[in-house]
């Protein structure tokens, strides 16, 4: 059968479409991005639930804007303080990047428990959401473990007594305390090592982790679903209009407040 030849403007889509399809031949990775980007969500979803997009927008400013200072950041006692000034006063827009990392982290502490206010005010956190709630009250502590690992680094007095009255208040908690105490300070006082171990800790081990459990977060939002508002018909057990066939509604549907209308 003669085909026609193709027009310019199909062979421009073409060119631009194909490492799309060659992505996604392979990996079906653009039909999951799709699925992600265009699922079903209640009608009703309103602002107070973008909170927990604005603790992620909040955590990529933290994590880019570490990369930055990672790179002029020297984490040793004599350079620590030095290589701060320098990033503060020298670096081309260095204070800039300083500032977004240092209050951002507040900023991000902050979203996290107006997001968490919200998820517990909606009920979001009962059945079938429980486990998504175990791994957010997990990135919560690994947040406040960031925080914490962080305000050492610029090694000037406030963050060095800082550090002391931490870790002496970790040294307190029964059986595990004093080992604890004795982890974070790399030995027996506050020196290199505890500023290296904090280094470590702040730039690979916790993002590391906060990076695994948001992935987890993300994927278990997107198979459960986001639940409606108390005040929505749905959340009062009436009943869900049908959903039409093209459009997946997460795996697991909503139920009834109390569990009445479980399968
Ligand atoms: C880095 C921190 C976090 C990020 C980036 C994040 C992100 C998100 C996003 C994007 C959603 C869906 C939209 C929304 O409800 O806002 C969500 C839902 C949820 N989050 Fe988080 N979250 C974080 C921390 C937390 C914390 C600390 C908790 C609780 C302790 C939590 C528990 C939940 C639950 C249970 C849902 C499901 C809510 C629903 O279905 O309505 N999250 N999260």
């Amino acid at each position: 059968m003669a085909t026609r030849p193709l027009t310019k403007e199909e062979r421009r889509q073409q060119a631009i479409m194909y490492p799309v399809d060659w992505l996604e031949e392979r990996s079906g990775l653009v039909g999951g991005i799709k699925y992600f980007l265009f699922r079903h969500v209640p009608a009703d979803t309103n602002w107070m639930q973008t909170l927990g997009s604005a603790a992620l927008t909040a955590f990529i400013v933290q994590a880019t804007t570490g990369v930055f200072l990672a790179m002029y950041y020297q984490p040793t006692p004599d350079q620590a303080y030095p290589s701060i000034v320098n990033i503060t006063d020298h670096v081309t827009l260095g204070w800039l990047v300083r500032g977004m990392h240092r209050w951002g982290a507040s900023v991000f502490i902050i979203l996290m428990f107006l997001h968490m206010g919200r998820v517990f005010l909606f009920g979001a956190y009962k059945y079938p959401r429980e486990l998504n709630w175990i791994v957010g009250v997990s990135i919560l502590l690994l947040g406040m473990l960031e925080g914490f690992t962080g305000y050492l680094l610029p090694w000037d007095q406030t963050a060095y007594w800082a550090t002391v009255v931490g870790i002496n208040l970790n040294g307190t908690a029964p059986f595990l305390g004093p080992w604890l105490a004795q982890f974070l300070r790399g030995g027996s006082e506050i020196g290199a090592e505890t500023l290296t171990r904090f280094y470590s800790l702040h730039m690979l081990v916790i993002p590391g982790g906060i990076i695994a459990l948001i992935g987890l977060h993300l994927y278990l939002v997107v198979r459960l679903g986001v639940t409606s508002p108390p005040w929505s018909k749905e959340a009062a057990g009436m009943e869900r209009p049908e959903v039409d066939g093209k459009v997946r509604a997460g795996l697991t549907r909503p139920v009834m407040r109390g569990g009445g209308g479980r399968d």
